[in-house]
């Protein structure tokens, strides 16, 4: 694989993304970079310096001086580093997840994370997952893919992977969460979450992750 491949999943959250993402990342021997993580980390730094979310001018200097680093290790899960410190575990509380939304709207902010994951694809070749990747960050990109499912589905993953972790859930309140989340990522002006037209697009609805990676798989090398 050249230097500068680049592969992108882009699609609505609990479609299984970030999953597939890693999954094919390792089969290719490719780097994974998760760019949810990565508005995530800006999330949680902004939340632990208690800055209004509002206020656009504060959230993109906090994006300017933010270092945010992707370590992929073999074998490891991705890590994530923001200022040096590992924030893998902390990006995933619930107080972040809600909040995000206030980071991806800032056109100021997505400005510097879009410059932020161009640079990573130049450094390597990687399989990225997002919602802008095929459309903004990466319009050149080897291969892209649109992965979704019906919305019940993608609920019930959530579902299963925090009673997996051994954690509460309250399923009424997720359901209304991701599709607020749904509908913000579809509207937002800046980056929205947009099928690219030259996107191959996959239903994981019935598809297990291990048929999702096959397939998409299959779909590079068949261009290859
Ligand atoms: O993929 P994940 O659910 O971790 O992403 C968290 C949030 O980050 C999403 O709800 C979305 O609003 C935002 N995001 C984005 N652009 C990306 C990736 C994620 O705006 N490329």
């Amino acid at each position: 694989m050249s230097r500068q491949t680049i592969i992108v999943i882009d699609g609505p959250a609990g479609a299984g993304k970030s999953t597939v993402a890693k999954g094919l990342a390792k089969k290719l021997g490719l780097a994974f970079m998760d760019t949810g993580a990565m508005y995530r980390a800006l999330t949680l730094k902004a939340l632990r310096q208690k800055i209004n979310l509002e206020d656009e001018a504060a959230l993109v200097l906090l994006a300017q001086g933010a270092e945010i680093d992707l370590v992929n290790e073999p074998g490891r899960p991705l890590k994530v580093f923001l200022d040096g410190e590992d924030v893998s575990e902390a990006i995933r509380s619930l107080e972040v997840t809600n909040n995000t939304f206030y980071i991806a709207r800032t056109p100021g902010v997505r400005h510097v994370m879009v410059d932020l994951q161009r640079r990573m694809g130049e450094k390597q070749p990687l399989v990225g997952d997002g919602r802008d990747l095929g459309t903004v960050v990466f319009p050149q990109a080897a291969f892209k893919f649109y992965l979704d499912a019906d919305f019940k589905v993608r609920c019930q993953r959530r579902i299963d992977e925090l009673k997996a972790k051994g954690e509460g859930v309250d399923e009424e309140a997720l359901s209304k969460d991701l599709a607020e989340r749904d509908r913000k990522d579809f509207t937002r002006k800046v980056g929205p979450l947009k099928k690219a037209d030259d996107a191959i697009v996959i239903d994981s609805t019935r598809m297990s992750i291990d048929e999702v990676i096959e397939t998409l798989a299959r779909h590079i090398t068949a261009k290859k």
